[in-house]
């Protein structure tokens, strides 16, 4: 089998055939997916439910490994996979839907705002990786956004106060914008803001795009109001609908984006139906700034 990738979305997001993942890829097609990563940010590929193994077999192709640890509200005994995944389904260990007060699942909601992954971490996440193992009737389709698309249409002015900045993320500021804000003295620590550069420059493409997350809640160095104004803003501009492609699931999905190039959130559904999504996470090369001391 060929694999061959064929534009999906506006402006970038492409569709994978010709690839199995039930059985090991080629060192070829694992340069054929990077290859489309840089040009096209997320890739799509349907096919069969994979096992937990196959999906990481198929992510350890593709590079190094992000641990799941610490970065929701599950506690260790309510995980359902190892922590080298991140469970993002709605369902608890005994695979019901979480009770919609639920905390976790509260946590979890934070998903709709447009993010990019890990981007609350020193070194943030490279791909995800996220695999369709159930799907509710209706809703519930991520959306993604071109934020090489939405920089290169920022005009020269506004390109030129974004260079140079440096921002700082933390989940209980995503949380905090739905009225998430309870978070004990423990999960604050665990959640203390971490810098990213607000302007990233790819590897391999060289192509330069805003690196934003609904993480972000300030920018060093700027008054709190006009930093949180000023990101709103850029990220209304670059969530536009010309920017944002929107994947429809279907069982056996898997979805890959790259976090340095993209933003991405999650769309609601019938809140006591299952939507099980099971991801394996690439982690990057590095922090993008400097962390405070
Ligand atoms: C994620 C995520 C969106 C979704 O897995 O990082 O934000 O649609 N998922 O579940
Ligand atoms: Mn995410």
């Amino acid at each position: 089998m060929t694999m061959s990738i064929r534009q999906a979305g506006p402006c970038f997001a492409g569709e994978v055939s010709g690839l199995d993942l039930r059985t090991p890829i080629s060192p070829d097609d694992a340069l054929a997916i990077h290859r489309g990563m840089d040009e096209y940010a997320v890739l799509a590929i349907r096919g069969p439910v994979l096992s937990a193994e196959q999906q990481m077999d198929f992510t350890l192709k593709l590079g190094e490994i992000e641990h799941a640890i610490g970065t929701s509200l599950r506690a260790p005994e309510d995980y359902r996979w190892p922590t080298s995944f991140a469970d993002v389904s709605n369902l608890d260990r005994h695979e019901k839907p979480l009770p919609r007060d639920d905390r976790r699942r509260l946590f979890a909601i934070g998903n709709r705002l447009w993010h990019s992954d890990s981007s609350f971490k020193p070194t943030p996440a490279r791909y995800s990786i996220l695999h369709g193992l159930s799907v509710p009737s209706k809703g519930g389709n991520t959306e993604f956004a071109d934020m090489r698309a939405a920089w290169d249409a920022l005009d020269a002015e506004t390109q030129a106060e974004c260079e140079g900045q440096v921002c700082e993320h933390s989940q209980m500021y995503s949380r905090s914008l739905i009225g998430f804000t309870d978070f004990t003295a423990e999960e604050r620590e665990r959640f203390a803001p971490v810098r990213q550069t607000l302007v990233r420059t790819h590897p391999v493409t060289g192509r330069k795009s805003l690196y934003l997350s609904s993480h972000a809640g300030g920018i060093i160095g700027w008054p709190v109001p006009e930093a949180r104004a000023f990101l709103r803003d850029l990220i209304e501009h670059a969530t536009q609908r010309q920017f944002v492609h929107a994947h429809e699931w279907q069982v056996g999905d898997i979805v890959m984006w790259d976090n340095r190039q993209t933003m991405h959130r999650a769309r609601p559904f019938p809140d006591q139906e299952p939507r099980d999504m099971r991801r394996t996470t690439l982690a990057g090369d590095g922090p993008t700034a400097a962390q405070a001391a």
